[in-house]
Formats: structure tokens, sequence, C-alpha cells
């Protein structure tokens, strides 16, 4: 199991910092949570304060975008250094466009699917991704509670992946913590994103190290 700590639960007046922090706690992908304050009814940050914050760490930069519009923003993220970007299902983007636009900068794609969404809405694009990120929250906030009944979507979805033969990663993303890191394990995710259960530890590099275990 891979740890992508949320940054969205950092304290940004030092967003570097935190993040050579979770370098050196043992993360394994830095989760970036992008949001427009339209998709979602909250407003973080975009491209140019990811592109400043590049250079605290060479693990990759895991980009959830929570923007209505991410075809439109695909170049920007990709020049700020995301090396996997995860766009919902539910945006107004063509998922084929802009898989394509993300991979013809040699930036690893992926798309999420929010709670209400079925996951056999991405079974058409399996073969083009790299990655399927199960929301187990509604996108917006962190420190919301885990929806244990998102899991049979992540047993369907790893279920498909392996009949297929394919290499796709299932990230899950929302309340995920050392109480139910195992089950979503046993469903088959690959990468559990952490941003309450790594942040307010008193020590993150032991709660990151709890979690793989
Ligand atoms: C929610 C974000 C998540 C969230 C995770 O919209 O996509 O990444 O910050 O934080 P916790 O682990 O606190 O739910
Ligand atoms: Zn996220």
């Amino acid at each position: 199991m891979l740890i992508a700590p949320s940054l969205l639960s950092c304290d940004f007046s030092k967003f570097g910092e935190e993040i050579s922090r979770m370098d050196k706690a043992g993360a394994d992908y830095m989760h970036l949570d992008v949001m427009d304050g339209h998709f979602v009814p909250n407003i973080t940050f975009g491209a140019p304060v990811i592109k400043y914050v590049r250079s605290f760490t060479d693990k990759p930069f895991d980009v959830h975008l929570m923007i209505s519009e991410p075809l439109r923003y695909i170049d920007d993220f990709c020049d700020a250094g995301a090396d996997i970007i995860t766009f919902h299902i539910e945006s107004d983007s063509d998922p084929i466009e802009t898989i394509e636009k993300i991979k013809s900068r040699g930036v690893k794609a992926g798309l999420v699917i929010k709670p209400k969404t079925d996951v056999e809405t991405v079974f058409p694009y399996l073969d083009k991704l790299d990655m399927v990120l199960v929301m187990t929250v509604e996108p917006g906030f962190g420190g919301q509670s885990f929806m244990a009944d998102m899991l049979p979507k992540v047993e369907a979805l790893r279920a498909e992946i392996d009949r297929r033969g394919l290499e796709v990663l299932i990230e899950a993303d929302g309340g995920i913590s050392d109480k139910n890191i195992r089950l979503c394990a046993d469903a088959g995710v690959n990468v559990a994103v952490a941003g309450t259960a790594v942040f307010r530890a008193e020590n993150p590099a032991e709660a990151i190290a709890n979690l793989k275990k």
C-alpha cells in the first residue's frame, strides 16, 4: 500500500516545509487537492502554488483536480510539475480528450468518481488510464467520515482491472485511517490518501508507517 498524505490538512503558511516534512516521514506521493469553488463548494490552490512547492521533494505529485473544466488547465498543471493528474468523470471536460492531453505531456492520467457515481462509468476508459480514484467521502473537505459502502466499487474495479490484465492503480481518498485501511487493502486499493490521519498525528512518520503496516 502506498500512502499519499493530503496536503489539504497541512499548515499552508509553510507549504513547502510541510511537503519536506511528509517526504522525510515516508510519504510515497504528495496528494494535492485542487478545488475551484464551483465543482466543489471550497477553494484551495492552483498551478502557480504547486510550481512554487515542486522543489521541496522528488516524490511524485499526485494532483487531484476537483474543478469543472480540467481540460482547460492540464498544460498549467503539467508545467507546474504534476506526475499524476486525476480529474472527475462528473466534470464538464471530455474524458478521452482530457486523458489524451495529460498523456501527451508524459504525465500519468486518472479518473475520479464521486460517491454517487457508479464505478462502471470508468470501465470504457480503463485501458487508457494509469489510475482510478474512488472517493470515500463527498469531495470538498478534509476530516469527513470514511464511507465503507464505497468498498464494493473498489472490489468491482479490482476485478475488472485484473480480468483485463491491466496495470491501473486504484486510489481511495477520504476519511482513511488505521481503522479502515485494511478494508481498503482487502478490497484492492493500491494507494491510500490520508489527510487528517497523518497531519493530526503527533508523529506523522509513525502514522504513515502504521497505515502501511
Ligand atoms: C477531499 C479531498 C481529500 C481529503 C482527504 O475532497 O479530496 O484528499 O483532503 O482528507 P481526510 O483524510 O482528512 O479525509
Ligand atoms: Zn483528494
